[in-house]
């Protein structure tokens, strides 16, 4: 196993156009804390059911963002970010006094010099809510019509939800996540669902007048395990799940192959919903795959129990470094997505914002983290350098934080948390990005 990676450190970074867009982002659930001062999510629940999360952890508290929402905008003040990516819990919303909140931080934000781009729906779904019910969509367009119409006068970019891919494999089909179905090919409908929830969610904001709206979906190079036409196959299917089915429909305004026929409702009417225009398409990208051929047997995989009727079956990437998390490091990985998706979609795809880069290390003097930065910023150039039009790049994350499933163990932050007191401490990928922002205003 390779520990460290080669880097390019020593040489500039290269210069990106003077009006791109440097961010961090954060999530609700996993910064906010403060749980008893709203009504329960999906996750709340599913971090009661003992054996859930690694270290029997919850986000009752997790960084005490919602009582400490001043300093941490310090901290990016100081970082020198344009934009912080966070996102609006809607149960906190649904909650005396929720929304005060997400006003007060956006007032804080504005003063501060950053722009708030706000994530609506980032996994922490309301109890009250299900995602296999249609109905969930309505009910999170008209809560979003109630953000935006508090929120839209100061709020000018909007991302509508974050990761629809990974909240159904992880929480409806594999049962990793809340609300910890294990439905495998029967969670599609909560892909529709979502992706119906994205496109009336875009009607409700531009409704509010919003003029600059995205999504986050996480999408990753699929590499076949071999030549062999198994291995290819199983390759192309993983693609179809992770990157086509929530890439088509809102690009496209189609389900790739025949994928349609296996979702609920009048489909067809749903696609012209889904794929109402976008102002920019949001990715989150971390690491290729590694895929094969299924292998008839149950396979543990970076934190996850596959089952071993899935036709495929994920792989280790061989002589790469790989970061605390056991996440395979391949920052040309990120060219090629970008690339790839530019040949496939061309002039359909609408400028892309990276809306989440990062790795998990521990240690304040974070070298490796550094590395995987600098390479993924590099690469990123690279993409714009081959035409692809990137707008944006945001950082996972601000700060330590729950990791879900992985509770507080992983550490994907630029500022670390002492979750004992809640002391906040920049790492040195804090100075490095700080001085990376610099540089590249120096020189626009
Ligand atoms: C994707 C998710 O959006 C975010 O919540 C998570 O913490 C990071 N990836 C790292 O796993």
């Amino acid at each position: 196993m390779i520990r460290r990676m080669a880097t390019d450190a020593g040489n500039p970074i290269p210069r990106f156009p003077a009006d791109f867009l440097w961010g961090v982002s954060t999530s609700a659930h996993q910064i906010e804390g403060a749980a008893g001062e709203r009504e329960p999510s999906v996750w709340d629940v599913f971090e009661a059911e003992p054996g859930r999360i690694k270290d029997g952890s919850t986000a009752a508290v997790a960084c005490d963002h919602f009582h400490r929402h001043r300093e941490d905008v310090a901290l990016l003040a100081g970082l020198g970010v344009d934009a912080y990516r966070f996102s609006i819990s809607w149960p906190r919303v649904n909650s005396p006094g929720g929304l005060d909140f997400y006003d007060r931080l956006v007032d804080d934000l504005i003063a501060a010099g950053v722009r708030p781009v706000p994530t609506l729906f980032h996994w922490d779904l309301p109890v009250t809510q299900d995602w296999l019910q249609r109905d969930t969509a309505s009910r999170f367009a008209e809560y979003v019509s109630v953000v935006a119409d508090r929120l839209g006068d100061r709020v000018k970019k909007w991302i509508t939800l974050n990761e629809p891919a990974e909240h159904t494999l992880l929480g409806h089909a594999l049962g990793a996540h809340a609300p910890g179905k294990e439905l495998l090919f029967d969670a599609l409908p909560v892909a529709h669902h979502q992706l119906l929830a994205h496109g009336l969610a875009v009607r409700a904001l531009r409704a509010a007048g919003a003029t600059d709206i995205g999504i986050a979906n996480s999408h990753g190079p699929t590499w076949p395990a071999s030549q062999e036409p198994e291995d290819i196959e199983a390759a192309n299917f993983y693609d179809l799940l992770l990157n086509r089915l929530f890439a088509e429909p809102l690009i496209l305004g189609e389900y790739p192959s025949g994928l349609g026929e296996l979702m609920p409702g009048d489909v067809e009417s749903d696609l012209k919903v889904i794929a109402e225009p976008i102002d920019w398409y949001g990715v989150n990208y971390y690491a290729p795959s590694r895929v094969g051929a299924p292998q008839g047997a149950e396979i543990e995989f970076g934190g996850l129990t596959l089952p071993a009727e899935l036709p495929f079956s994920v792989r280790e990437i061989e002589d790469v470094p790989v970061t605390d998390f056991g996440w395979p490091v391949v920052p040309e990985g990120l060219t090629e997505l970008l690339t790839t998706f530019h040949d496939r979609y061309g002039d359909r795809l609408p400028p892309v914002v990276i809306t989440e880069n990062g790795c998990s290390y521990d240690g304040l003097d974070d070298q490796d983290r550094i590395a995987y930065l600098d390479g993924h910023v590099r690469a990123l150039h690279g993409a714009l350098a081959a035409g692809v039009d990137v707008r944006g790049y945001f950082v996972w994350s601000l700060l330590d934080n729950f990791e879900w499933a992985e509770g507080y163990e992983r550490r994907f932050g630029l500022v670390h948390v002492d979750y004992e007191t809640q002391a906040r401490t920049p790492k040195a990928s804090y100075g490095w990005f700080q001085g990376l922002l610099r540089a590249q205003r120096e020189r626009a």
